[in-house]
Formats: C-alpha cells, structure tokens, sequence
C-alpha cells in the first residue's frame, strides 16, 4: 500500500498545498517555518484522523479560519486508488471520510498503512508518564495483529465499569459483593491484552537493542512491566486481595491500566536518566523496531514519518539510519536542508511547496 498524495486544504499555515508521494524515501527539504511539520501533521491526520501533535484537533484550524481538511491518496496493491479526507470544523466537528463517505474506523484502518512518527516533540513518548507508552504499545499491537486491536478498548470499559462501583463504594452506597462481576470482567479483558503486550515486547526487544546500537545507544533494552499477569482466574483472585484498599480509594489500584513500558540503556532508565541525544535515539529505534516487526510479519509497509530528524544526528548515524530505511517501506523524510540528507536518501527530493497567498491559483 503506498501514499501517492497528500494534499493540506488548509491545514495550519498551509493552504491547497499537495505533494505527490513516491514509493521508498521521500525527502521533503524547505527552510524552518515553511510548514514542513505542518504537512507531516497533515498526513497523519488523514490517515488517523488524529493529530501526533495535540489532542485538541482544532489546532490544526488555520489563524482565523473556521475548517482544517487533509486529503491523502493511497494505491493498494491492485493499482486502486482511495482517498482519505479528515477534517475539523468549528461549528460541524470532525470527520473521517473514505472515498467521499463515512467509513467505520475499521474500514479505514484497513485502507490505509500504519503509520509511524518521529518528530523532536514526540520525545516525551519516551521521557513522559507510562500512559503514552503504553498507548503506543497498544497501537503497535493493533497494528500488528488487528484481531486484537479491540483488547485496549475492551480492557479500558472494564476498568472504567468497575471504577464506577468503586467510587460509588468508596461513598458508601452499593454492596461490595457485586464488585465480583467487575472483578471478573476487569480480569477477562485484562489477561489477553496482558498477553499480547508481552508478546509484542518479545518480538519488538532484539530488534530495539540492534536499532539502538547502531544509533550509538548501547545496551538499550525494552522490557515490559506488566502490574497483573497470568490466566484470567489469577487476575480476578489478585483484584479480590485488593478490593478493600480499591474501595478505600474508590479506584482500581492495580492492573493492566498501570503497566510500564520500560526504555532502559543497562539498568538504568531512560526516562529518568537518557540525555535528550539517547532519548531520541531509542525512540527512533522503537520506532524502527517496530517497523520492521510489521513487515516481517505481514508485508504491508507501514509509512514512516521522519521529520527533522537528521539535524540532530551526526553524519555517520544519518548514513546508518538511512540503510536501515532502504528495505522497501515507504519513508517521508523532512530536513532543512538537503545537504543534511545522505545520497542514498535522494532519490525522491520535494521542495516543501511554498505557501499559497490569496488569489493564488483562482
Ligand atoms: N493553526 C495555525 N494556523 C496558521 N499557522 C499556524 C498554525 N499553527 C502553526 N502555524 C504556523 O506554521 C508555521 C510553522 O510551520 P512548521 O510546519 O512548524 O514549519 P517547519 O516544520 O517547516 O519549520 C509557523 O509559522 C506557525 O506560526
Ligand atoms: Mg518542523
């Protein structure tokens, strides 16, 4: 599946801005403030229908104006062309439309590549609170085995469920026997998402430690930390030992809900301890991880977005990442400058077009 087209109509400070897209790495160069991420923003969004930059779509709105609209065009394997459109509007909300109409997410899932992101700002997947990670751990699970793309939001009802009967305990109303059902229902979803996330881990943490190690990064290490495992019946007999404290906090205390993902270079975390240089390089080798894990497991090539990324690398890593990327997938890359990008990234150059003014192409 590849991207042949993105189109911002308007996005940002972007407006009937539209670079076509070839397969392998494109490079997309213009100088900062031309509205590179803009346009890595607005591919993503009409994918996802999401923004990789903030929760609040809106943003993507231009100053002043009242709609953000992204169109991409994507081939399938047949030659048969689709278009993505997302939008959000002031007054109508937002929407996502698959040739023109509604689509259900899963149909627009299937439609389109995965899609993977670096950007300087997204380095709080890695230094920022477990909740981000274990979001992108779920999301890399869903992409890779879509079956199970409902786990995260199965597990979420059930927590949310049980989480309801326990602040309403913690009021003093209800009776904690019917906690029973919640527990067991909470401990259902719980155990094959716990599952999966593990399984995820195994596949991607090899890959991690090799991607690493060729961004300078020794050592790096994924490892998975999940609060509950096991079967389902473990679950549910380690929710009943804590069902007094819950009801004293009113909130489930313990499960999936809390895992960590843990982003290590030796023993030492990451997070708390990784210069901003080995933070990026273990994200950028999550990310490549990951990307390789997709396409040796289902040869769809999921959609790389790099944006930025070469200026904060040396010369030696620009050349080893850039090998790494030529294996088929498809890649868009931005950088200031085109003498950032190695030769073997070069064959597919855009300028970042410049941005239409009023009356332009009336
Ligand atoms: N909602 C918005 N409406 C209009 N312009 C915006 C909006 N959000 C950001 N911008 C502008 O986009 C420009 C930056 O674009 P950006 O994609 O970050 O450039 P680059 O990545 O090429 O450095 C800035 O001038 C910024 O003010
Ligand atoms: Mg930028």
């Amino acid at each position: 599946m590849l991207v042949t087209a993105i189109e911002a109509k308007p996005l940002r400070s972007l407006d009937r801005v539209r670079v076509e897209l070839a397969p392998g790495i494109v490079s997309v160069i213009g100088p900062n403030g031309t509205g590179k991420t803009n346009l890595v923003e607005a591919l993503y969004f009409a994918l996802t229908g999401r923004s990789f930059r903030t929760s609040d779509r809106r943003d993507l709105i231009p100053f002043g104006g009242s709609l953000a609209r992204a169109e991409a065009t994507i081939r399938d394997e047949d030659g048969i062309e689709r278009k993505l459109l997302a939008s959000v509007s002031r007054s109508e909300g937002r929407r996502h439309l698959l040739d023109g109409s509604p689509a259900d997410p899963a149909a627009i899932a299937r439609s389109r590549p995965p899609v993977a992101v670096f950007a300087p700002d997204r380095l709080t997947l890695v230094k920022g609170p477990p909740a981000e990670r274990r979001a992108h751990l779920d999301g890399f699970l869903a992409a890779r085995w879509p079956a199970r793309g409902e786990l995260r939001k199965r597990f979420g009802q059930a927590v949310a469920q049980r989480n309801a009967l326990l602040s309403r305990l913690a009021a003093g109303y209800g009776s904690p026997e019917d906690l029973r059902i919640w527990d067991a229902g909470m401990a259902a979803a719980a155990a094959p998402l716990v599952e999966a996330r593990a399984e995820a881990v195994a596949e991607l943490a090899q890959p991690f430690a090799a991607a690493a190690a060729e961004l300078g990064l020794e050592k790096a290490a994924l490892e998975y930390a999940p609060r509950a495992a096991g079967a389902a019946e473990e679950i549910q007999a380690g929710l009943e030992e804590r069902r007094e404290q819950d009801i004293r906090l009113g909130r489930s205390s313990w499960g999936p809900h809390l895992d960590e993902l843990k982003l290590n270079s030796g023993e030492r975390s990451l997070r708390r301890f990784g210069s901003q240089g080995q933070q990026r390089a273990a994200l950028l080798a999550l990310l490549f991880a990951e990307r390789e894990a997709l396409l040796a497991a289902r040869r769809v090539t999921p959609l790389l977005l790099l944006d930025d990324v070469m200026s904060e690398l040396d010369p030696g890593r620009r050349e080893r990442l850039v090998a790494r990327l030529d294996d088929g997938g498809q890649v868009l890359i931005t950088a200031a400058d085109e003498e950032q990008v190695p030769a073997a990234a070069r064959k597919t150059v855009v300028p970042m077009p410049p941005p239409q003014t009023e009356g332009d192409g009336a």
